[in-house]
This record gives structure tokens, sequence and C-alpha cells, in this order.
């Protein structure tokens, strides 16, 4: 049986301190549309905890692996990130079976993840897929993707977070429309409502997807988790409080080396070799 979620490791070009990586994690389920089963959440939470205690890791890309090829007359599958939790673990189950599931997840694992994420969307992100798009920082598209909550027409709701995410990213209005109605958004009107940050060509997404990586990845890693904790602080504080939260994580950062590097770097017309603290 293959892995269900594959990590390759990318070096972080021109970057100090050494050996910073982008890790690019493929869900590999591309017969089922990379469907959301046991084993896949289980190796996303493996990956994410062990992310998160590497300091070398630097950013996170999530991806769908692509579609096998289709035997001779057969359909082909079509592409997918991930088409859903997996319907079929879904059968017969009582809310005790699957609370313990959905109080533990993957969804917010890579919420909860302190360095960047970027979901690297091709084809389907539906359900608890889209929700995976939703729990990482970035999305970048492909035209042809399509993305979704469609658990109401299975008689459920989102469950891994997509209710609140949405209507954070969306605003309340067009987050409860693709809620309520389970229709699919195609990537042109994610871009435009803002579900999606960035589109391309199918043959661009991984470039696209890394050029992103890497220049995240340049950054001072210490500096850019201040970053992502003081803009997340906006979802989660009223006004006041959030601009008292970003006030002390400016502050503190002029303690740090990486900032007397950054400035000085730039008043010589330098490259910042940052130190990472
Ligand atoms: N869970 C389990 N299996 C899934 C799945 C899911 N969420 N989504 C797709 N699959 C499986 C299909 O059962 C099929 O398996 P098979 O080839 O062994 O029969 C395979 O993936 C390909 O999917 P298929 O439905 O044949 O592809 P399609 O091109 O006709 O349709 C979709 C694509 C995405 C429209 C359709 O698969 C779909 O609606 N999937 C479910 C989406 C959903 O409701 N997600 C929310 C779950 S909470």
């Amino acid at each position: 049986m293959s892995e269900p979620l594959t990590i390759e490791q990318v070096p972080v070009g021109d970057s100090s301190p050494e050996g910073g990586v982008v890790e690019v994690w493929t869900i590999n389920r591309p017969g089922k549309l990379n469907a959301l089963n046991s084993n896949v959440v289980a190796a996303l939470k493996e990956a994410c905890s062990a992310a998160e205690s590497n300091d070398g890791v630097r950013v996170v890309v999530i991806r769908g692996a692509p579609p096998p090829e289709a035997a001779e007359g057969e359909r082909g599958k079509p592409p997918a990130f991930v088409a859903g939790a997996d319907i079929t673990e879904f059968v017969g189950k009582g809310s005790d079976d699957i609370r313990g599931d959905f109080e533990d997840n993957a969804w917010e694992a890579i919420w909860n993840l302190t360095i960047p994420t970027i979901a690297s969307i091709d084809g389907f992100a539906l359900g608890g897929g889209a929700e995976i798009a939703l729990s990482c920082d970035i999305r970048i598209a492909t035209v042809r993707s399509k993305l979704g909550t469609p658990e109401i027409n299975l008689g459920l709701i989102p469950g891994g977070g997509g209710t609140q995410r949405l209507s954070r990213l969306l605003g309340y209005g067009k987050a409860l429309e693709m809620v309520l109605t389970g229709d699919m958004v195609d990537a042109s009107e994610a871009h435009r409502i803002g579900l999606v940050n960035h589109l391309c060509a199918p043959d661009e997404l991984d470039a696209m997807t890394m050029a992103l990586a890497q220049n995240l990845g340049s950054k001072s890693p210490h500096t850019i988790k201040a970053a992502k904790r003081a803009v997340r602080a906006a979802l989660e504080r009223p006004l006041a409080e959030g601009i008292e939260y970003e006030r002390a994580e400016f502050c503190a950062l002029f303690d740090t080396e990486d900032k007397e590097i950054g400035v000085n770097a730039f008043l010589a017309r330098e490259r910042p070799e940052w130190q990472g603290r």
C-alpha cells in the first residue's frame, strides 16, 4: 500500500540560517480523489507535529497527488486536491463514534502550525478538502479547480472548521450561501471572492507555489512567525486588543538579532543573512 502522505523537503535557496527547507506534503489517494480517510488524517497530524518541532522547516505546502493514468477503455479520474472526508467512513456511525476524530483533527493541526502554509490546489477541493485549504494561510488554485462545501447534500454540515473559517475569509453572506447550497464555486469565482489568493494554469501550479514558498522561506523564520501571529490575532480579538497585541509583537522584535541584521542590510544595500533569532 502506498504512503497516505508523502513528504518532500526542498532546500530554501539563499536562506540563512543554513538548512531551511520547504516541506511539500502530497496527499496520496488519487484513485479516491485524495479523500481524507483515517490514515491520511493520522499522517497529516503526525506531519504537523514533526514540522512544528523541526526548526529547519520554514514553509509547508499541501497538495493532492495527480490522478493515475487511466487504463485503456476506462474513464480517467479527475484531478483533485482533496474531494472531502472519506464518505465511506461515515456509514453507520453515530455521534459518539465520530466526536473524538473531529475533536483531535488534522484541520486544527494545520491551522495551529506556527510556520506559513500554502494550499496548492489542482482540481476538486470539497468538504474536508476545502477545509484543509482553509486551514492553510495562502491558497493557489489552477483555473480548472472547483471548491465547495457539499456536506449539506449528505445531510451534514462542515465539521473541520469550515463554517467558521469560510465566514471569516469571505464574510457571512457568501459563506452561508456556500454552506447552505453545497454548490461548487469555480476557480475564477473563488479568486473573485477571495477564497483563493492566486489563479494559474495547471502546468504553472508547481512553479508558482514553489516561488511563493521560496519567497516566504527567505524571510527571517523568527519574524515570519511573529507576522503570522499578529495577523491571526485579528481573527480572534477586538480591534483595540489586536492593535495592542501587534504593538507588543512589533516591540519585541526590536530585541532580536534579525531586526538589527535586516535594518543594517537594508542600509548597506546587502542581502540580510538571517540568524532566526
Ligand atoms: N469519499 C470517498 N470516496 C470518494 C470521495 C469522498 N469524499 N470523493 C470521491 N471519491 C471516490 C469515488 O467514490 C470514486 O471511487 P471509485 O472509482 O472506486 O468508484 C473515485 O473517488 C472517483 O470519484 P467519482 O465520483 O467517480 O468522480 P467524478 O468525476 O464522477 O466526480 C466529484 C467527482 C468530486 C464530483 C465526486 O466524486 C463527489 O461528489 N465526491 C464527493 C464530494 C463530497 O461530497 N465531499 C464532501 C465529503 S464530507
